[in-house]
C-alpha cells in the first residue's frame, strides 16, 4: 500500500520532482529553506508546504516538535530526508522510527556526515562512488543501508559532472529504496484476518 510522504529538504529539489513525477504520494514538504527549488516546486504544485527556518524558533528541538507535529497533522506516514541540510533532533527521529530514510551522495560509511561528499570522493582520487539510501538513526549518515548504487569517477570529472551522474542514480534508486520500504512495512502490519 502506498504511503503518505512527506519530504524534508533544503536545495534544489531534483529528487522531490522526480518522486512526485513517478507517482509517489507526496502530501507535505518540510523545509529550513523557504526560498529553496524544493520548496517553490512544491508551491508550483499545490503541496502542503512547511517552513520551518530555525530563526522562528529558540531551539532545534523546538523547531523539530512543530516540524513533527505539522507532519502528523497532514497524516505522514513515511518521511523522505532528500537534501535536508540540518540533523534532526532525537524526538523527531523517534517519531519515525524506521519510517524514515535519507539519500546521501557516496557509499556509506566512505564520506559520511558532510554536504561534501562528491568534493570528498574527487579529492580522495577513489575510481568509484555512488549513493546511499538509508533508514535515519540518531547516528548521522549510519542508520542501516537499504540501497546502494555504484557511480563510476572519470578520470577528467569536475564537482559538477561527477554530481550529475550520482543524481541520475539517485532519481532511481530512492524510489526502489521507497518501495522496499513501503514493502517492509506492509509485511509488518498485523492482518486483520
Ligand atoms: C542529493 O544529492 C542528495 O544525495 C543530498 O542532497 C542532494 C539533494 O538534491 N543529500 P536535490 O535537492 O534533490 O536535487
Amino acid at each position: 500500500m502506498s504511503q503518505r510522504i512527506g519530504v524534508l529538504a533544503s536545495g534544489k529539489g531534483s529528487n522531490l520532482r522526480n518522486l512526485v513525477e513517478r507517482g509517489f504520494d507526496v502530501v507535505a514538504v518540510a523545509t529550513n529553506k523557504p526560498s529553496c527549488g524544493a520548496a517553490a516546486f512544491a508551491r508550483d504544485h499545490g503541496i502542503a508546504l512547511g517552513e520551518f527556518s530555525q530563526r522562528r524558533f529558540d531551539s532545534l528541538e523546538q523547531r523539530d516538535v512543530a516540524m513533527r507535529d505539522w507532519l502528523h497533522d497532514r497524516g505522514v506516514e513515511l518521511i523522505v530526508n532528500a537534501g535536508y541540510d540540518r540533523i534532526l533532533s532525537g524526538s523527531f527521529i523517534d517519531a519515525f522510527r524506521d519510517r524514515m530514510v535519507n539519500i546521501h551522495p557516496s557509499l556509506l560509511p566512505a564520506f559520511a556526515g558532510g554536504m561534501d561528499a562528491v568534493e570528498q570522493a574527487l579529492r580522495r582520487g577513489v575510481k568509484v562512488t555512488g549513493c546511499t539510501v538509508h533508514l535515519v538513526t540518531e547516528e548521522v549518515d549510519a542508520g542501516p543501508i537499504l540501497l546502494q548504487s555504484a557511480v563510476p569517477v572519470l578520470p577528467d570529472d569536475t564537482v559538477e559532472s561527477l554530481r550529475a551522474r550520482i543524481q541520475v542514480e539517485e532519481h532511481r534508486l530512492l524510489p526502489d529504496a521507497i518501495r522496499l520500504l513501503e514493502q517492509r512495512i506492509d509485511a509488518a502490519r498485523p492482518s486483520l484476518r
